[in-house]
């Protein structure tokens, strides 16, 4: 999963060099990007099949390629953190999840310009290279900063309202609130406890597979935020053991605030 993520990472690190210069041009990086985004997944896929024949896959791009082996899948994201790379904003990773027997077992988010490897594998810890990770240990909401994501442009009015609802029920309460729009990158940030805790809703499993098992591994609380399955969901709170109580019961009542 490294490998495939170092060799896709190399391509779309040339691409977002051409990115800058095309953001003057008037045509703007729109297919340009669309393009570079599936070539890394191709990478990817090309990869990670030829190591681990017949496992199944899950791609944002390519969507679903059953495979022969049942019990294994990849789920991946070639680019997440896209506006962030379309924009010459240079904050966004490549994000493989590895998912056994129905369950979580190793991550990969790849920080392609920090040069940052991310990597967990479940009962041998979180890592950022050769350094182990730790979720933060901060225990009071108010020492807390948490990222999160927004809702945009197309998005339902409920979703943006539910949105405002919960950041003015948290801003009152943290140090400091984040969105830096990468969602698998929020949540090696909250491994590496550099964020205390992310929250966000909507997400995709490929946004959050890699990012859950890095949490977990890193001594970290993953939750759904409202009791149900977090891949179906993607309604996702990510921190540590003393803030979860806190951050959950903030969210739930931003959410019972919402006129019905
Ligand atoms: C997006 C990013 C972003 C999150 C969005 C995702 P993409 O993924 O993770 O932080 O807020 O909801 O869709 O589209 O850049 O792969
Ligand atoms: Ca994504
Ligand atoms: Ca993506």
């Amino acid at each position: 999963m490294v490998k495939a993520a170092r060799a896709a990472g190399r391509g779309l690190a040339r691409d977002f060099g051409e990115v800058e210069n095309l953001q003057v041009s008037k045509k703007g990086p729109g297919d340009f990007v669309t393009n570079a985004d599936h070539r890394a997944e191709d990478v990817i896929y090309n990869e990670l099949s030829r190591a681990r024949p017949g496992y199944g896959f899950v791609m944002e791009e390519r969507g679903v390629v059953e495979g022969t082996d049942k019990t294994n899948r990849f789920i991946v994201d070639p680019l997440d953190g896209t506006l962030n790379f379309m924009h010459g904003i240079p904050h966004f990773a490549i994000s493989i999840g590895h998912e056994r027997e129905g369950e979580l077992h190793a991550g990969v988010v790849y920080d392609v310009i920090r040069g940052d490897i991310y990597w967990a594998e479940r009962g041998h810890g979180a890592w950022l290279e050769n350094w182990r990770l730790k979720v933060a240990t901060r225990i009071k909401l108010t020492d807390a900063v948490l990222a999160t994501g927004t809702p945009y442009v197309g998005h339902a009015p409920e979703r943006h309202q539910l949105f405002w609802s919960e950041l003015a029920h948290l801003t009152q309460e943290t140090s400091g609130i984040r969105r830096f729009g990468a969602a698998a990158l929020d949540l090696a940030y909250v491994a590496a406890g550099r964020f205390d805790g992310f929250w966000e809703r909507n997400l995709k499993p490929w946004d959050i597979a890699a990012g859950i098992v890095l949490v977990r591994e890193a001594g970290g609380i993953v939750q759904e935020l409202d009791g149900g399955e977090i891949l179906k969901t993607g309604n996702i709170l990510a921190t540590n053991a003393s803030l979860a109580p806190k951050i959950s019961a903030k969210l739930a009542t931003a959410k019972s605030k919402l006129p019905s």
